[in-house]
């Protein structure tokens, strides 16, 4: 079973299951846009309880924990509790995601390269110091804010309003209680997924990801619109550093404190004039990364993700093609705000990686929008340049009045490749 329900979940869902072993797959929940590829429960991926009962129910031989909810409130503590083995990590290393503090401070502690910072319980400690702070300042919720706990203060009063936001006016609930405020950092961002069983640590191919909703990264940061892969600042030079520096460092680190780390362990870097540093651990898969990285992996998802659960990833065959990736996101309009749900969606049925992320059948069985980020589609092709040709040739294949995208996802890796 696969914990979730967004693009991220297709996408690993469709690669388990090119592995035969892989007779049933169900998603928790899943959405009416994967049905052709698993059995949808919409048991939600938040109700642990609910998780735990379909998983002894149903004979679950293997469970895949997706999302950093359930990762960070212990869903795999719980189902291994029962004799379920899963891919992803226990509550104890899911706070490398969990908790921006105890990442900030594990990273100080082993000299792993990140941004300088403060951490703050006591929001008067807070506002006093933005008031004498380098600015731009960065301020960070400590716990999980659904990808919205980062501020970027171009100003004094920005930064102030932020504090305020999240320590008295607790947008953010107790994830607010404590707060990171960070120095800026500038340079190109890379994503790096990677397997680890806490021995052995294989990084996935690179990507890039388009967080702003608009061309240009302008308007407003959403969950991802769109990725590609590889991405073309992470070049071999770099991927050195990054594995002396900060992978292994990290996964050694985890393992000093008894928090060892198996599953897919992401790291959000930014390659800065000082060199590659750490900008976020997340605990899981990215999204939309995984759209770009899962499509360009040649060997067997299921097979690694037995073997880093056994603790045997040093055995596993992990390869990825040479070609590249682009995935662009088609999103409601009105998306990261407000926006209709339950307009028609049409996909032509040879397009060979579309990812549904939101969407639900309606009474004729028809495919509806359900969600901000509704689809991904992506294409791989022997250059980058082509795979950004056929992506968008194939988004505008797919029917969605309501709907739009990015035009330019790709232009900066292209760009940086023609450097
Ligand atoms: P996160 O929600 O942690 O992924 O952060 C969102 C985005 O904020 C990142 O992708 C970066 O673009 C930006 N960001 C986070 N920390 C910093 C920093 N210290 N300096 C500059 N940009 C940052
Ligand atoms: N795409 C960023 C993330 O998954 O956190």
């Amino acid at each position: 079973m696969v914990i979730g329900g967004g693009g991220r979940e297709h996408a690993i869902i469709k690669k388990i299951k090119e592995n035969p072993k892989a007779e049933t797959i169900y998603a928790l929940p899943g959405n009416g846009g994967m049905e052709d590829d698993c059995i949808c429960t919409g048991v939600g991926a938040e109700d642990l309880p609910a998780i735990v009962e379909f998983a002894k129910t149903h004979a679950i031989d293997f469970a895949v924990v997706a999302p950093d909810d359930p990762l960070v409130m212990g869903c795999v503590d719980l189902l291994e509790a029962e004799g379920i083995p899963c891919f992803g990590p226990n509550k104890e290393a899911a706070i490398i995601e969990g908790s921006k503090a105890f990442s900030k401070e594990l990273m100080k502690a082993y000299g792993i390269p990140t941004a300088a910072y403060e951490t703050f319980t006591e929001m008067e400690e807070a506002l006093d110091y933005v008031q004498e702070c380098k600015i731009p300042v960065v301020i960070k919720a400590d716990g999980l804010a659904k990808g919205k706990g980062v501020t970027i203060a171009q100003t004094r009063e920005e930064a102030v309003k932020a504090v305020n936001s999240m320590m008295e006016d607790k947008i953010f609930g107790d994830s607010g209680s404590c707060v990171v405020i960070e120095e800026y950092l500038e340079g190109p961002e890379v994503s790096v997924l990677a397997f680890t069983d806490g021995n052995t640590l294989v990084p996935m191919v690179s990507s890039m990801d388009h967080k702003r909703a608009y061309d240009g990264d302008q308007g407003p940061n959403t969950g991802g619109m769109g990725t590609v892969a590889p991405n073309p600042y992470y070049t071999e030079a770099v991927a050195e550093q990054c594995a002396e520096e900060i992978f292994l460092p990290t996964m050694i680190a985890m393992n000093k404190e008894g928090r060892t780390f198996k599953g897919c362990l992401y790291f959000g870097l930014m390659i800065t004039a000082d060199g590659p540093k750490v900008i976020e651990y997340n605990c899981r898969f990215g999204d939309p990364e995984t759209q770009v990285v899962l499509p360009l992996l040649t060997s067997d998802l299921l097979d690694i993700m037995l073997h880093v659960s056994e603790g045997t990833l040093a055995e596993a065959e992990v390869t990825f093609s040479d070609q590249a990736a682009c995935c662009v996101v088609l999103a409601s309009k009105g998306y990261p705000g407000s926006y209709e749900k339950g307009c028609p969606l049409e996909i032509p049925e040879d397009l060979a990686h579309v990812f549904i992320a939101g969407a639900r059948k309606g009474e004729q069985g028809q495919l509806l929008s359900n969600g901000g980020r509704c689809i991904g589609v992506t294409e791989c092709a022997d250059t980058l340049a082509e795979a950004i040709d056929k992506a968008y040739t194939s988004v505008k294949r797919i029917g969605f009045e309501n709907g739009f995208y990015r035009n330019d996802i790709g232009q900066r890796a292209l760009k940086a490749l023609e450097a």
